[in-house]
C-alpha cells in the first residue's frame, strides 16, 4: 500500500504485538525444527521430536527435536572444530559479530517478543519491553567486551567449548546471558534451551546463519534434562553454565566433579522484600508487583518473601490486597494484561501443591475474585499471610504468582529473617533512609540487593548467587571471568600423585621414640594452641628420613572447633580494610624477625636454598596482600536506568583452605594470606609434608594482632580433613589444593551444600613466581560480588 492509498484508508500499521509474523515463521519452518549444529538445520540422529505449547491454550505451536547423546556429540564436534577459526580472527572481527548479532535481534524484536509470548505465556508487555530489550543491550554490551579483551583481559585464554543449559522463564535473555560472554571471550558453544521454550533460542540460530557466524561457533541442541545430562557429561566441554532449579545444579555439580571442567551455577531463589516503617509504601506496593508478579513469579530473583516492619504490616496488606484486585489476569498477547499462564500444567500443579501445604501448616491464603479464563495454564495472584519462618512456603521456591507474607520489628530481625535461607540470589530494602537501607543491605546475605526498587537488570552489573542460589557471576567485568583463565594455568602441567601418608602414631609410641625428636607442635584454634581430640600423631620426616617431629592428627572434632572458632572471628569482616593491612604487615614484620629459625628448620626437608627462599619470598607475599587488603575495590556501574550499582566484594565468609604439599611455607602464605586480606577466616589444613610449620606460624600470628579465630591452623591427613570441611555447613568454601584425585574429591564431597570450590584441578603452580602465585586471581576466589541497585532522582 503507498503512502497516499495510507492517507485515504488512515488504517492502523500491525501492534507491535501483532502475532502474524512469528506465526508466518512457524509456518515458514513447517512447524517443525531439527538441531542447528555446525552452521546447519540438522535433523536428530534418533528422529524422534516433542511438542512444545502455547501455555494460553495448551495447544502444540511446534514439533521439536530431542537431542540424543549422538546430537550432542555432533555438536561438541562442531564446535571444538570452530574454536581455533573462532580465536584466530581478531577482537574486533569477533565484536562486529556480536554487534550484528545485536542488531539483528533489534531488528526482528517484534518477532521475537511474540515468539517468546507465545511459547512461555509471558505478557507480551513484558516480552517486548524487558526480555527482548535486555538481550539486545546484552549482545551491544559484550560487542564492546570482544573489542577489549586483549587489552583488558592480558594473559587470560577463554575456555574453550562451553555447554550452556538454561531455564524456560526468561528463554532469550537467558541464551543472550550465556551466548554474549560466551563468544566474545573467544570461546564456541553449544546451547540446550528449556524444553518448554526452545523456540526463540531456534530463531536466534537463524540470526547467526543470517549474520554468516563461522559454522560451529554456536550450536542449539533442542531437548529435555536427558539431552542436558549428555551435554554436562561429554568429555569435549570445557565449561558448564546453568542456570535452573537448584536440585538440577547440584547433579551437574556431582556429574562434572570428576572432570575438569569449569563450572557456573545460577539457581533458585527465595528473596526477600523487605519493607520498612519509613518506606513509600505506594511505591514499595508498585515495587512489589514487579517483585513477585512480574513474569508470574516464575523468576528465580522473584521477591517472593514479604517482609514488613509490623507498625505498617496492616496498611502495606490493605494496599497489596487492593492492588492485586487491580491486576488483568487473561491471554498474554494482550497487552493490557499483567498476569498471563503458568508455563506448563506441570508448573502450576507444583504451585498449586505448595499452596496447599503453606495452608496445612497454617498460612492464610488471600486472592483477588479474579476470573479465571476457561483453558489454560493460569493460577491467580496469592498471598499468603500469617506465614511462620519455618513454612514450607517461606523455605521453598514456589516459582508462581505466591507472595507470604511475615513480619520483623527491628533492622535486626529484618536482616536475620531475611538471611534465613538456604539461597542468597537476590533481596529488595525499602526504605527512605539511606542509613537504614545501605546498612540493611550490607548486612544481607545476596548476590543483588535493590534499595527502593525490583527486578532491575543490566548487562553492566553481575547477577549471581550467594550460598545455594550458585556461584559465578552473569553480566560485567566478573561475567567475563566466568569464560577465561589465565593462560600459564591452561598450560601448566599435572603433579604427580601425592604419596600415601604413613600409619599413625599413638600418643604412646611418640613417647617411646621421644629421645629422636626435636619438636612437637598443637593445633591452632581461636587463637590458642590446642591438644587434638584425637591422641594420636604424624610423624614429619626430613628429606634424609630422619625423624623430626610430630603433628597432631586433626579430626572432626577439631575441625569442629575451628569452624566454630572462625565464626565466632567473623569481626575480622567488619575491620577496616587498613586495619587488615596493618595486621598482615605486622605478621610479616614477625615473621622476619624469625627469619633465620624458620629457614633452619625448614632447610631439613626442603634444603637450604629453597628454605631460605621461601621466607624471604614468604615475607613479601605477606607484604603484598597487606597492599591488597587496602586496593582489591569494587566498582560503581552506572546502567541504563536512573540508578547506580555499587557493586562490592565481600569476603566468602569462612574458608577451608588445603594447603598444597611443595613450598610449604610459602604455599601456605600464597593462599591464606589473600583470603585473610579481604576479611573471609580461615581454616588452614597445613602440607603434610611439613605441618611443623604450624608451630612457627601460630607464634607469628599471635604476636601479630591477628583476632583469635581469624586462622586456625588443623595438622593431619589432608583427605581426611577436607571431607569434614567440604561436609561441613558452616563452610562457605572449600580451596583444596594437591593432586588430580583431591581436586575430584573437593569437588564431589561439597556437592550437597553447593559450597563454592576452587581447586588447582591437580596443576602445578609455581609458588615461587609472582606472576603466578599472587594477586588478583586469588583475591578474586577470595571475594564474592554484591551489586546494590540505588535509584536517584524524584
Ligand atoms: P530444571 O532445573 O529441571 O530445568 C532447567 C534446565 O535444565 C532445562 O533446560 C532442563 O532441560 C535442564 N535439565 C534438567 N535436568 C537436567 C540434568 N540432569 N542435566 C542437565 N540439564 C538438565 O527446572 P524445571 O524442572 O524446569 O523447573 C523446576 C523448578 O526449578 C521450578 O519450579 C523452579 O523452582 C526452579 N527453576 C529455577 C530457575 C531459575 O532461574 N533459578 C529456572 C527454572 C526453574
Amino acid at each position: 500500500m503507498s503512502i497516499a492509498e495510507k492517507f485515504v484508508t488512515m488504517e492502523y500499521g500491525p501492534a507491535p504485538e501483532d502475532p502474524q509474523e512469528a506465526l508466518g515463521w512457524l509456518e515458514r519452518h513447517g512447524r517443525c525444527f531439527g538441531h542447528f549444529i555446525d552452521g546447519q538445520w540438522q535433523q536428530p540422529a534418533a528422529s524422534e521430536y516433542f511438542e512444545t505449547l502455547d501455555p494460553s491454550s495448551g495447544e502444540k505451536l511446534a514439533s521439536v527435536a530431542q537431542g540424543s547423546a549422538a546430537d550432542i556429540d555432533a555438536a561438541v564436534s562442531a564446535a571444538r572444530a570452530a574454536v581455533a577459526e573462532w580465536q584466530a580472527l581478531t577482537p574486533h572481527s569477533r565484536a562486529r559479530y556480536l554487534y550484528g548479532l545485536a542488531r539483528l535481534l533489534q531488528k526482528h524484536s517484534r518477532r521475537f517478543a511474540v515468539l517468546e509470548t507465545l511459547d512461555n505465556g509471558k505478557p507480551i508487555r513484558e516480552s517486548r519491553d524487558i526480555d527482548i530489550p535486555l538481550a539486545v543491550r546484552h549482545f551491544y554490551y559484550h560487542a564492546g567486551w570482544a573489542q577489549l579483551l586483549e587489552t583488558e583481559f592480558p594473559g587470560y585464554v577463554a575456555c574453550g567449548v562451553v555447554g550452556q543449559i538454561i531455564p524456560w522463564n526468561f528463554p532469550l535473555l537467558m541464551l543472550a546471558w550465556k551466548i554474549a560472554p560466551a563468544l566474545a571471550t573467544g570461546n564456541t558453544v553449544v546451547l540446550k534451551p528449556a524444553e518448554f521454550t526452545p523456540l526463540t533460542a531456534l530463531a536466534f540460530a537463524e540470526l547467526c546463519q543470517e549474520i554468516g557466524l563461522p559454522a560451529g561457533v554456536v550450536n542449539i541442541v533442542t531437548g529435555d534434562g536427558s539431552t542436558g545430562e549428555a551435554l554436562v557429561k561429554h568429555p569435549g566441554v570445557d565449561k558448564i553454565a546453568f542456570t535452573g532449579s537448584t536440585e538440577v545444579g547440584r547433579s551437574i555439580r556431582a556429574a562434572t566433579a570428576n572432570s575438569h571442567k569449569r563450572l557456573s551455577l545460577e539457581l533458585g531463589g527465595k528473596s526477600p522484600f523487605i519493607v520498612f516503617e519509613d518506606a513509600d509504601l505506594d511505591s514499595a506496593v508498585e515495587g512489589l508487583v514487579d517483585g513477585i508478579w512480574f513474569n508470574q513469579g516464575q523468576v528465580c530473583c522473584a521477591g517472593s518473601r514479604l517482609l514488613m516492619q509490623e507498625s505498617i504490616a496492616e496498611p502495606l496488606v490493605a494496599k497489596v490486597r487492593q492492588r492485586m484486585s487491580m491486576l488483568r489476569l487473561g491471554p498474554p498477547l494482550d497487552k493490557a494484561i499483567d498476569v498471563g499462564p503458568i508455563v506448563a500444567r506441570v508448573q502450576l500443579e507444583r504451585i498449586r501443591k505448595l499452596v496447599d501445604q503453606g495452608v496445612a501448616e497454617g498460612a492464610a491464603c488471600w486472592q483477588p475474585p479474579l476470573a479465571l479464563p476457561a483453558q489454560g495454564f493460569y493460577y491467580p495472584p496469592t498471598l499468603l499471610s500469617n506465614v511462620h519462618p519455618t513454612s514450607v512456603v517461606a523455605q521453598q521456591e514456589i516459582f508462581g504468582p505466591v507472595l507470604a507474607a511475615m513480619t520483623f520489628r527491628t533492622p535486626s530481625e529484618a536482616v536475620e529473617l531475611a538471611n534465613n535461607t538456604v539461597y542468597g540470589l537476590a533481596a529488595c530494602v525499602w526504605s527512605e533512609s539511606i542509613n537504614v537501607a545501605l546498612q540493611v543491605a550490607a548486612q544481607l546475605k545476596a548476590g543483588v540487593v535493590w534499595v527502593n526498587c525490583t527486578n532491575l537488570f543490566d548487562a553492566s552489573t553481575g547477577f549471581g548467587g550467594y550460598r545455594e542460589s550458585g556461584y559465578g557471576r552473569e553480566g560485567g567485568r566478573e561475567g567475563l571471568r566466568e569464560y577465561l583463565q589465565p593462560e600459564w594455568f591452561q598450560n601448566a602441567a599435572q603433579l604427580e600423585p601425592a604419596p600415601a601418608p604413613a600409619e599413625p602414631l599413638e600418643d604412646s609410641e611418640v613417647e617411646r621414640s621421644a629421645p629422636a625428636i626435636d619438636r612437637t607442635v598443637k593445633l591452632y584454634i581461636g587463637g590458642k594452641q590446642a591438644r587434638p581430640d584425637s591422641g594420636y600423631s604424624m610423624e614429619v620426616r626430613a628429606a634424609d628420613g630422619r625423624l623430626l617431629g610430630e603433628a597432631p592428627l586433626g579430626n572432626r572434632k577439631d575441625i569442629r572447633n575451628a569452624v566454630e572458632a572462625a565464626h565466632q572471628a567473623s569481626g575480622w569482616a567488619k575491620t577496616t580494610a587498613h586495619n587488615r593491612a596493618q595486621v598482615l604487615y605486622y605478621c610479616a614484620e614477625n615473621l622476619g624477625q624469625r627469619r633465620d629459625e624458620m629457614a633452619r628448620r625448614l632447610a631439613a626437608v626442603v634444603g637450604d636454598k629453597q628454605a631460605a627462599a621461601e621466607v624471604e619470598q614468604g615475607i613479601e607475599r605477606i607484604f603484598s596482600y597487606a597492599a591488597w587488603a587496602d586496593k582489591f575495590d569494587g566498582a560503581v556501574h552506572n546502567p541504563p536506568f536512573r540508578n547506580i550499582t555499587i557493586a562490592m566484594n565481600e569476603p566468602v565468609g569462612t574458608v577451608g583452605i588445603i594447603c598444597p604439599r611443595e613450598a610449604p611455607l610459602l604455599s601456605f602464605l600464597s593462599v591464606v594470606m589473600p583470603a585473610l586480606a579481604m576479611g573471609n577466616t580461615v581454616v588452614a589444613v597445613p602440607s603434610e609434608m611439613y605441618p611443623l610449620i604450624a608451630g612457627d606460624l601460630y607464634q607469628v600470628f599471635d604476636t601479630s594482632d591477628l583476632p583469635g579465630g581469624a586462622v586456625n591452623i588443623v595438622t593431619g591427613y589432608a583427605s581426611q580433613l577436607l571431607k569434614v570441611l567440604a561436609e561441613h555447613d558452616d563452610v562457605d568454601a572449600i580451596w583444596s589444593f594437591g593432586d588430580e584425585a583431591r581436586a575430584a574429591a573437593a569437588k564431589s564431597l561439597s556437592t550437597g551444600n553447593l559450597k563454592q570450590v576452587w581447586t588447582n584441578e591437580g596443576r602445578a603452580i609455581d609458588w615461587f613466581d609472582r606472576k603466578t602465585a599472587e594477586g588478583r586471581w586469588f583475591l578474586e576466589h577470595a571475594t564474592q560480588i554484591k551489586n546494590i541497585w540505588v535509584p536517584y532522582g524524584e
